[in-house]
């Protein structure tokens, strides 16, 4: 019972308006064909559920008086009403069977078929528990590379081809658009048409693994202004440190360990097997949104990664305290 008396408040929660990983507040065309849908089904489904519900309560009323009146509650096969109730009920059923497959049918060709011939391109690959994200950029065709923050400009669309490098991951922001899986070996594509800017949290929807759910991806919407000044930032490689601890964090990163797996544009460090930290103070969180960005949760994500996720890829590196700040300053100048 108590456990019943949080229903209410969970949901009042799910219910949040504006909620920045919800598919009932849709912030894109894709996600508000679909919360159409989910409107449809519920109100056709909610309409069949009240009517059986209405069938049963009759039916017992009349059961309980035919009892009364003749002793016996069963009702006679031969009745005529009854098979017309039956047809009709069966009627009933196919139309609203016919609206639902309709509904879906029309917005399944709505989601496929909004592709913009001007469509931004972006590559997203997924990682155990990461993701890798490439912009092609309009002005020169080169690929801009970038991790586990997604910027989209707002009123355009985006075309995103999704792929993995391990295992099946599923590319999820439900306030913009569907769910689509990202398989090793082949490449899917969904489209993005935001129409509302703001953050928004994007999550792996595919069980890949023991960090799973600490696979989350931070979504920006920005003005298209916003999103040109954000791209230049990005093509941008590395500025080297002013600051002389953020210039000994520089050596640290690219003469240690870092420059193995993670690249820096700009720097000697051309890792390919984790993220690439061109731009990584600029962003929001760290290690795929689990923590957010500090240079605490830096320090700790670089020297203890098994206590913060455990079992990630990422290996802990031993650095002094001073080394560790030297390098978190470093990592955090990037923007
Ligand atoms: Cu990637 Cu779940």
């Amino acid at each position: 019972l108590r456990r019943l008396a949080l229903l209410p408040g969970v949901l009042a929660l799910s219910a949040c308006e504006g909620g920045f990983q919800s598919p009932l507040a849709p912030a894109g065309e894709q996600a508000a064909s679909i919360h159409s849908l989910f409107w449809l089904m519920m109100a056709v489904c909610g309409f069949m559920y009240l009517l059986v519900l209405a069938g049963l309560g009759i039916g017992l009323l009349r059961a309980r008086r035919r009892r009364s009146e003749t002793g016996e509650p069963s009702i006679n096969p031969a009745d005529r009403g009854l098979t017309r109730g039956l047809v009709a009920w069966a009627a009933l059923i196919v139309v609203g069977l016919a609206v639902l497959i309709t509904g879906s049918f029309l917005v399944e060709r709505t989601i496929a078929g909004a592709r913009a011939r001007d469509a931004l391109e972006v590559r997203v690959t997924g990682h155990q528990w990461w993701w890798r994200i490439q912009y092609r950029d309009p002005a020169t065709g080169a690929w801009i590379e970038t991790a586990n923050e997604l910027h989209l400009p707002l009123g355009q669309t985006t075309r995103i081809a999704l792929g993995s490098s391990d295992v099946i991951h599923s590319f999820w922001v439900p306030n913009i658009a569907q769910k689509l899986d990202l398989i090793p070996g082949r490449i899917n594509r969904v489209d993005l048409t935001p129409t509302r800017a703001g953050w928004f949290r994007g999550q792996c929807a595919e069980f890949c693994g023991v960090q799973h759910a600490h696979m989350a991806l931070d979504v920006k919407v920005d003005t298209p202004e916003e999103f040109a000044r954000w791209l230049a930032s990005q093509r941008r490689p590395a500025t080297p440190p002013a600051d002389p601890a953020a210039a000994r964090g520089l050596q640290l990163v690219t003469r240690g360990q870092c420059a193995m797996c993670h690249a820096i544009r700009g720097t000697q460090a051309v890792g390919r097997a984790g993220p690439d930290l061109t731009h990584f103070g600029g962003r929001r969180s760290v290690a795929a949104g689990t923590l957010t960005m500090s240079r605490g949760a830096v320090q700790g994500w670089i020297t203890q990664p098994q206590a913060v996720k455990p079992g990630t890829m990422m290996p802990p590196v031993a650095l002094s305290p001073a080394d560790a700040d030297a390098v978190s300053r470093y990592l955090m100048d990037l923007k």
